[in-house]
């Protein structure tokens, strides 16, 4: 038996580098990864197995950033939401986020939370935007909750208590680095990890497909014994 991609994440990275390799500023890589983003967002919904996308936009470390890129970065999601329900509606994507959205403008908030009221019928792919996310930060709030609930700490209580509670299956991280950077540390327990040197705006669905190829074969054992 074939192992199931249902759930993908990705931390896509690389758009820096992908503008500068061209002379031109960082934003354009942005630019252009929005692209890859709906490219990739229309292969997954087209796959009746995956369920999930789980995409990296915005991390709790981004704020460091230089204040021109930050600021860049939010019109940046802002301009893409603005504009993205029709394509939501028609790919039958329903748009979910996670992470702690209480440091984004009263606007993007509300723009967040009217793209995911419109698109909550669609029942085909899940897409979640990573939105000033960070693993940690989405631990403690979850076990918080638990805690001011005067519930037990168990695994489940904990779990059902994330932004994203479903397992990931698969994690591809893509412009060479090595790394997870605090992205989905509880969720990815048992992720298979691919990494793949190409910058995330010249990433393609055929290298998805290439992927999800080799994670198919993969035995997962799941710490148990063949
Ligand atoms: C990493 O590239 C990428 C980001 C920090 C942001 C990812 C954002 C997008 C793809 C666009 C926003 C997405 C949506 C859906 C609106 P990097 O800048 O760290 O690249 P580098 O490592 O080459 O510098």
């Amino acid at each position: 038996m074939n192992n199931v991609a249902e759930h993908i994440a990705i931390i896509m990275d690389g758009n820096g580098r992908w503008a500068k390799n061209r002379g031109h500023n960082r934003t354009k890589g942005h630019e252009r990864g929005v692209e890859v983003v709906r490219k990739i967002t229309v292969y997954c919904s087209e796959q009746p197995a995956i369920k999930e996308l789980t995409l990296y936009a915005f991390s709790t470390e981004n704020w460091k950033r230089p204040k021109l890129e930050v600021e860049f970065l939010m019109k940046l999601i802002e301009r893409y939401l603005r504009k993205e329900l029709p394509f939501y509606l028609k790919h039958n994507t329903r748009f979910e986020t996670i992470g702690d959205l209480s440091r984004f403008s009263s606007s993007l908030q509300k723009l967040i939370s009217q793209i995911k009221e419109k698109t909550a019928h669609c029942d085909g792919l899940v897409q979640n935007l990573a939105l000033n996310y960070g693993s940690r930060n989405e631990i403690i709030r979850a076990a918080n909750t638990v805690i001011s609930a005067n519930g037990e700490l168990t695994e489940q209580a904990l779990t059902d208590q994330l932004d994203s509670s479903s397992d990931i299956d698969l994690l591809i991280r893509t412009g060479g680095d090595h790394r997870l950077s605090n992205f989905l540390l509880w969720q990815a327990a048992y992720a298979e990890l691919f990494f793949t040197q190409t910058l995330w705006p010249d990433f393609t669905k055929e290298e998805l497909q290439r992927v999800i190829n080799k994670f198919e074969k993969i035995e997962r054992r799941f710490g148990g014994l063949k």
